[in-house]
């Protein structure tokens, strides 16, 4: 059960003691790679029709602040880097004040925003990176540049930031990728999480889903015919379960289905296009657009409502799944 501060008392939490912490804002639900496991052959996300603005998506956030006690944010998309948005979002978000603040990016565009972000002040930052073999990383996300996002994580961690990389490892596809990636992340101090495979999106209706979906258990596996590791403490909400290899340094599972972390989830999402998202499997949401342009009082009274109806949205136990696509909702 989660502690809520004096101040905070006025916070809508639910039965099991759950409330919003951590929201992910979705800058824009179009990306530049179209990755097998979020989108189906030929397909690619686009932009959403009419999309919420830089200063939507802020004023937005400071008003999630006050009433839902919002103390992390993560930008994400789609690519937020793709977004015209993003240097002026990013700049507002980080006048905020908020403690914790992060990117989510694929990284094709880091080179280009690397100043502006570690200008901004952010500390840490999470990279997708599915392979390290440059023919195999354009099969999987059917675009990009392996050397370009290589890059791209030097250049924040020259700048100071941590770097987490977001692996989705799948049977006969990448597996044999697990330790390279590992190797690689553990000698330049980067968390790498392996995220067991979600059935989302195209998934709920592929075989590749069963034939590709590779356990937390095989992952384990895998890491244990070379090193030796053991569990160790990740915060409350945390996406991930942590390993601490001894004298190495760390690494993720973030395991939907082996060990989902549903009954401590703290995320609200707000998509490009002003709806709000309770829960990652589910498909409900309710829009906020007109509600931004009523004056703070009345904003934030009509957004208790819409927070109590996500809140409700939140799943008890498992991951389900939807037809939702991750990087719509923003993954
Ligand atoms: P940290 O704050 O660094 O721990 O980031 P994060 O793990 O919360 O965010 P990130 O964008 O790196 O997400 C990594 C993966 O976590 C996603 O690809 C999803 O697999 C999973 N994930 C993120 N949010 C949710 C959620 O609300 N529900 C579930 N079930 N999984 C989620
Ligand atoms: N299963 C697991 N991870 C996924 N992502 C997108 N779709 C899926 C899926 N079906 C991940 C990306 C990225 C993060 C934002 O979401 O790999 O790391």
């Amino acid at each position: 059960m989660q502690e809520i501060d004096k101040d905070k008392q006025h916070l809508i939490v639910d039965r099991l003691g759950r409330r919003f912490r951590n929201l992910r804002l979705s800058l824009t639900a179009a990306c530049n790679y179209a990755c097998t496991y979020c989108v189906p052959d030929g397909k690619r996300l686009q932009a959403a029709a009419y999309e919420l603005s830089g200063e939507e998506i802020v004023r937005a956030t400071r008003l999630l602040i006050d009433t839902a006690g919002i103390d992390k944010v993560r930008i994400t998309g789609g690519e937020p880097l793709l977004s015209p948005k993003f240097p002026e979002t990013l700049q507002g978000i980080m006048d905020l004040g908020l403690s914790d603040v992060s990117l989510t990016t694929n990284a094709q565009l880091l080179p280009r925003y690397a100043e502006a972000i570690i200008e901004s002040g952010m500390r840490r930052i999470n990279v997708s990176l599915d392979t390290l073999d440059r023919e195999r990383f354009r099969e999987i996300a059917r675009s990009g540049d392996l050397n370009t996002v290589l890059h791209g994580i030097e250049l924040m961690q020259a700048g100071g930031l941590a770097v987490k990389i977001n692996m989705v490892p799948m049977k006969h596809v990448n597996d044999d990728q697990i330790l390279p990636l590992l190797e690689y992340s553990l000698e330049r101090n980067i968390e790498l999480r392996f995220i067991e495979l979600m059935n989302m999106g195209h998934l709920q209706a592929s075989p590749s889903y069963g034939r590709e979906f590779f356990s937390m258990e095989e992952i384990l596996d895998r890491i244990a015919s070379r090193y030796a590791f053991c569990r160790t403490d990740a915060p409350f909400d945390s996406t991930a379960v942590r390993y601490d290899i001894a004298g190495s340094g760390v690494f993720g599972v973030i395991a939907n289905e082996s060990e989902p972390f549903c009954r401590n989830c703290t995320r609200l999402r707000l998509s490009s296009n002003g709806a709000i998202y309770g829960c990652l499997s589910s498909a409900r949401s309710s829009n906020i657009r007109d509600l931004l342009a009523l004056p703070d009082d009345e904003a934030k009274a009509a957004l208790q409502e819409v927070l109590l109806g996500a809140l409700a949205d939140k799943q008890d136990e498992n991951f389900q799944g939807e037809v939702t696509v991750m990087k719509f909702i923003g993954g």
